[in-house]
């Protein structure tokens, strides 16, 4: 990037039309005006520096805390337009996607760029299904854990520790490496997942089977017992694959920039995707599913809904409609509709969850009153994913591991493409230092 030069302001005729893909500043402290240009609707922050009062001031930066209006990378993978609720991955809509796809060609098109062709497609699947094993130490390294440990924190600690079973994986720069941990990583998350629910439930790990497809493999190691057969409903495998989907990727959000931040220290993907699914697990984030199953269980019955919305408005934030809201979304959250639709489907097979009465009911009142109205709070993914978990037999505290399964694609896309990005560095935001000057030590006995 260039300096850019301070400038005269320019004629607000020629402002006003808008050829030039400017900015122009004044600085109200010192008279000067800086032109700074615009590139894909967005200023460089570091353009902003050269905006001095003088020779020993730092320069002027930028403060977006909680990153609401800066933009981290550039990115083909996912697209969001949160007014108008339009989710695409590689420019395919989710609806098409969800309707039409598996979730490994899902995963194969985050990655890669472009759907597979059958060729490609039944190779993925079988890197994908022939690694689906996790080494036996690994598994007693799950067996360490308390009986009653959450998934998530298990989930989060076996994968940091495949580094350690997988060194070259530090050699990130590599294609051909890379290519092998995603192959591992796709393959091994549900493995993970399905072992740690065991765990909980003190039952014997179920391995995985190459037969199977990746949903009904993993369904199976979550249910079959050694006691007897277990055979996947096809019905609630297909919701699983749609769920994974729609889960697999959704641009710079939380996780994801855990992702990034961390992998832009050249970091092996293990430890990058733990740090992220560590992120994931917050109860404003991916732990949301099990907070609304956990809020609709407290509600207990329809008729109480309208308490807890009074409860909610009157706790001014203390208090959330759990599953509601979004910071990019502001209309409404394209995969609640689809998931929404898909809960019946479910429940046709399942018999109806009790709890969607009582969701159903806090949709109707919120979507009505104003001060959900006025604040643009509409159903997020989490809303209604945990029925569906729920209904499938899977306890609540494994929800949002159900959640970084397939997250898993999408954070390893976002992940080469910043080892592929030219501008890449080590992410290092600055910071606005309001502390002490500079002082002198006292000593502990006169403090
Ligand atoms: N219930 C009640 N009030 C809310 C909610 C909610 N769920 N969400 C936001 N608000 C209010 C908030 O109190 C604030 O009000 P005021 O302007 O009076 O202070 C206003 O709406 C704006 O909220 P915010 O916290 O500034 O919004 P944000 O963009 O920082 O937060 C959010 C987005 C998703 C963290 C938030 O909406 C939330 O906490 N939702 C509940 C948790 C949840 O469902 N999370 C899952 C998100 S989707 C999946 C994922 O990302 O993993």
């Amino acid at each position: 990037m260039g300096t850019v030069e301070a400038k005269k302001p320019e004629a607000p005729a020629a402002a006003a039309t808008g050829t030039r893909s400017a900015l122009t500043l004044t600085d109200q402290r010192t008279g000067k005006s800086y032109e700074i240009p615009i590139a894909d609707g967005a200023i460089r922050a570091i353009d902003l520096r050269q905006i001095k009062t003088g020779p020993d001031d730092f320069g002027l930066m930028s403060y977006d805390p909680a990153f609401m209006n800066t933009a981290s990378c550039k990115s083909r993978i996912t697209f969001i337009d949160g007014d108008k609720g339009i989710l695409r991955y590689r420019g395919y809509p989710i609806e098409q996607l969800a309707e039409k796809c598996t979730y490994l060609e899902v995963a194969y098109l985050l990655l890669y760029g472009e759907l597979p062709n059958r060729k490609q497609y039944d190779e993925w699947v079988q890197h994908i299904t022939y690694h689906t094993m996790i080494h036996e130490s690994l598994k007693k390294l799950m067996d360490a854990f308390n009986y009653d440990s959450h998934p998530m924190g298990m989930l989060i600690s076996t994968v940091a520790a495949m580094s350690t079973f997988y060194p070259e994986a530090h050699n990130v720069h590599d294609a051909a490496v890379r290519t092998k941990q995603i192959h591992r990583l796709i393959a091994k998350m549900p493995t993970i997942a399905a072992f740690a629910y065991k765990h909980s439930m003190g039952m014997p790990y179920v391995y995985p089977r190459n037969d199977l497809s990746y949903c009904e493999n993993f369904l199976t190691m979550l249910f079959k017992t050694p006691a007897e057969d277990y055979k996947p409903n096809a019905a609630l495998v297909k919701a699983l694959d749609v769920l994974f989907i729609l889960h697999a990727d959704h641009e710079q959000n939380c996780g994801t920039n855990a992702m990034r931040g961390i992998g832009s220290a050249h970091t092996d993907p293990y430890s990058s995707v733990a740090g992220a699914a560590a992120a994931l697990y917050g109860p404003l984030h991916g732990g949301a599913n099990e907070e609304v199953l956990k809020m609709l269980t407290e509600i207990g019955s329809v008729p109480k809904v309208p308490a807890f919305i009074k409860e909610v408005k009157e706790g001014k934030g203390e208090k959330r409609l759990m599953g509601f809201g979004h910071r990019v979304y502001k209309n409404f959250d394209p995969r609640a509709k689809i998931i929404k639709r898909m809960a019946e489907q479910v429940f046709e097979v399942t018999g109806r969850n009790p709890l969607l009465d009582i969701a159903l009911e806090l949709e109707r009142i919120a979507l009505q009153d104003d001060y959900f109205v006025k604040r643009k709070l509409y159903p997020n993914v989490d809303f209604y994913s945990g029925l569906i978990y729920q209904a499938i037999g899977i306890p609540t505290a494994a929800f949002t591991v159900l959640f970084a399964i397939p997250r898993t694609s999408g954070w390893l896309a976002q992940w080469g493409e910043l080892l592929e990005d030219p501008e890449e560095k080590i992410a290092r935001p600055r910071q606005i230092y309001l502390g002490s000057e500079e002082r002198n030590f006292v000593p502990i006995e006169k403090r």
